[in-house]
């Protein structure tokens, strides 16, 4: 019997492309999507492969239930699950609305930890199984400009680091992936800033457009090809013994090199010099 997985944000990037790499490697593959009238792209690329799109806005307890127990009733296992969906947000965080930050918390957050906890009991009674939550380099280095966005991916890691402990006992396996920057619709179609972020009057104005710029820049010579990333996803699902995290893509090891090596001032300074520079550039 093939083993079963399910994907959350399945329309785009990361989460498309790991359910195709999933369904060719020989699992069934539940694809969830906020809105199944958005799964033309998956249905085309997964036509003759195990992959059943599934709505599942991660954010509804309801839509988080009846997915689970679909999986049980249709395959009676659950062998993995990747809390893949999840929502950017640029801005100041003191421009940030609270609605907007409720917003971000919703899916990268309280979404992850919703879907892992409906899962868990399938999990158990599968035997075991593997987690993999889907961080970011911006779940460990918080960068001006995208606070919110790293705050929430903070939190998802302090869940995760403990949710490893916690579920070791029941052979679950918890992994944190932390992609670099690569070309998804995170980028274009979901490139999303707070209402308040180009307002003429924020005190934040002179650094918006050199950090549009700066993003801009990373997008064209940093980005990579998504796949890789869901390749390494879909390896990961099958690794007995996976690290707690994977830092993956453009700039990883030297960017965890300085992370372990640099003390917190010398960043500081840094992006002080940084904000010095964007400032004179505006200028
Ligand atoms: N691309 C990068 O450089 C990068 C780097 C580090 C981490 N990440 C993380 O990677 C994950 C995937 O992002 P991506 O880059 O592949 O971007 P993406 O192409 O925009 O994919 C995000 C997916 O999440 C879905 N989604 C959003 N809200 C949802 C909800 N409430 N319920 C269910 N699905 C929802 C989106 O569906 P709709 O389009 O229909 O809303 C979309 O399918 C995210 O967690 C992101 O934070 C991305």
């Amino acid at each position: 019997m093939s083993k079963v997985v399910l994907i959350t944000g399945c329309r785009s990037g990361f989460g498309l492309g790991a359910a195709v790499a999933a369904g060719r490697a020989g699992y069934t593959v539940y694809a969830g999507l906020r809105d199944l009238d958005t799964a033309d792209g998956l249905r085309s690329a997964t036509a003759d492969l195990r992959v059943h799109p599934l709505q599942l806005d991660v954010t509804r307890p309801e839509e988080r239930g009846a997915a689970v127990a679909r999986i049980a009733e249709e395959q009676g296992r659950l062998d993995g699950l990747v809390n893949n969906a999840g929502v950017a947000l640029g801005g100041f965080l003191e421009q940030v609305e609270e609605d907007e930050l409720r917003r971000l918390f919703d899916v990268n957050v309280f979404g992850a930890w919703g879907m892992t906890r409906a899962c868990l009991p399938l999990m158990r009674q599968t035997g075991g199984g593997v987690v993999i939550q889907v961080s970011s380099m911006s779940g460990r280095v918080a960068w001006p400009g995208l606070g919110a966005y790293a705050g929430s991916k903070f939190a998802l890691e302090g869940l995760s680091e403990a949710w490893r402990h916690e579920l070791q006992p029941f052979g679950i396996r918890v992994v944190l992936m932390e992609p670099g920057a690569y070309r998804t619709d995170i980028f274009g179609r979901n490139r999303t800033l707070c209402r308040n972020a180009r307002a003429p009057d924020s005190p934040y104005a002179p650094w918006m457009a050199s950090l549009d710029r700066l993003f801009a820049k990373v997008v064209d010579r940093i980005a990579r090809d998504p796949q890789e990333v869901s390749d390494r996803m879909v390896e990961l699902l099958d690794d007995p013994r996976p690290p707690l995290r994977v830092p993956f893509g453009p700039l990883a090891r030297p960017r965890e090199r300085i992370r372990q090596l640099l003390p917190f001032a010398l960043t500081e300074l840094a992006f002080a010099q940084a904000f010095r520079w964007l400032r004179d550039d505006q200028a």
